[in-house]
């Protein structure tokens, strides 16, 4: 029991027969040593990064998928798709009771083909639109080709659009992509996989060369402002011979990287980029990546292909293959890397 003394010899003598006397000037110095290390403490504890007990927000929205039991956490380096985003979306398309059907006609939903869609649009059907084409243009700030805007482009390379993403998460992982890095593709096209690279990587950061007038204008007057990926400023140039000097001079690429392209191409012209690109390549670090085959190279014979390679300072790191998420169909790499700094 603690008892307040006025210091009175007499009192404090009674007092101290009954328990622990404590004087006013060592309570208030006792209350003053215990407030500050009451704020030393919060101050310490609020700036200290220390691991908490309490879940975060974070832990929380981890929580379901981890106890999903599919393998993989998601983390903020994840560029490809998990087996947990997959067993997520199975598990959604179950609960739900889904099936696919006959895309025919029904309440709320009339089916078109792209060709129909592209007659509708240019007889106005069932499009509210504005009459002539000066008051149109002037409520259309970037008036689109209607071939375009049915997705014409979609089918231009023999197999689904949606391929373009599984180039992109195989690409990106294999050269342990960062939103820093810089990208060139050869032959972009349309933008079937530049579109992934431009949406994750930092503004200017994707370059791109490519030949084919139409898919420019598919890239640069659909897929781009479509995607709001305008604010990216891809630096998008078109040539075919493989001149690279509209990129800047000191440009140093994490990743180059051909998409169905160099088997289109003649060897000697292949040769040629390569060894532009070489130096414009980060050493060592920096990827290069074919799809396909390198007939370019193994067409020489023997050991010339990597000896050719090596006079330019490239380095074969061999090939590898990737499975598409959505279809049946695996894609072809070869990679290489610059040897020399
Ligand atoms: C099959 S498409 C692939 C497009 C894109 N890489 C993709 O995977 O979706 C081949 C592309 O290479 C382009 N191409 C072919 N020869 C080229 C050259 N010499 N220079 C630049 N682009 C070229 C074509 O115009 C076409 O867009």
């Amino acid at each position: 029991m603690a008892i307040l003394s006025s210091s009175t010899s007499s009192s404090s003598s009674a007092m101290l027969q009954k328990g622990i006397v404590v004087t006013v000037p060592v309570l208030v110095l006792s209350a003053l040593s215990s407030a500050v290390i009451f704020f030393t403490l919060s101050f310490f504890l609020s700036y200290c990064s220390c691991p908490s007990s309490l879940p975060s927000q974070n832990d929380a929205v981890l929580a379901p998928a981890a106890v999903g039991g599919g393998g993989d956490v998601r983390s903020e380096e994840r560029i490809s798709t998990s087996q947990e985003d997959i067993d997520w979306v199975k598990n959604l398309i179950k609960s739900n009771g889904l099936h696919m059907h006959d895309n025919v006609l029904r309440k709320g939903i009339n089916p078109r083909t792209r060709e129909q869609q592209l007659q509708d649009l240019s007889q106005y059907k069932g499009v509210s639109h504005y009459e002539g084409e000066e008051e149109a243009s002037n409520h259309t700030a970037l008036p689109c080709p209607g071939e375009l805007l049915v997705e014409e482009h979609h089918s231009n390379y023999g197999e689904p659009w949606a391929g373009g993403r599984d180039v992109f998460e195989f690409l990106a992982e294999a050269s342990q992509l960062k939103p820093n890095a810089r990208v060139l593709e050869i032959g972009c096209g349309t933008l079937r996989v530049g579109l992934h690279f431009i949406r994750y990587l930092n503004s200017g950061n994707f370059h791109c060369l490519e030949k084919d007038e139409l898919s420019l204008m598919a890239a640069l007057r659909y897929e781009l402002p479509s995607q709001g990926l305008l604010h990216k400023r891809p630096l998008i140039v078109r040539g075919d011979d493989m001149e690279f000097s509209k990129f800047g001079p000191d440009v140093a690429y994490d990743l180059v990287y051909a998409s169905a392209v160099f088997l289109h191409m003649r060897d000697e012209l292949v040769w040629t980029g390569l060894e532009r690109l070489v130096g414009k390549l980060k050493p060592y670090k920096g990827r290069i990546f074919v799809s396909h085959n390198i007939k370019f190279c193994t067409r020489l014979g023997g050991d010339k292909c990597n000896e050719r390679l090596a006079s330019l300072g490239l380095e074969s790191l061999g090939r590898q293959t990737h499975d598409s998420l959505l279809f049946n169909h695996y894609e072809i790499w070869f990679g290489f890397r610059r040897i020399k700094g």
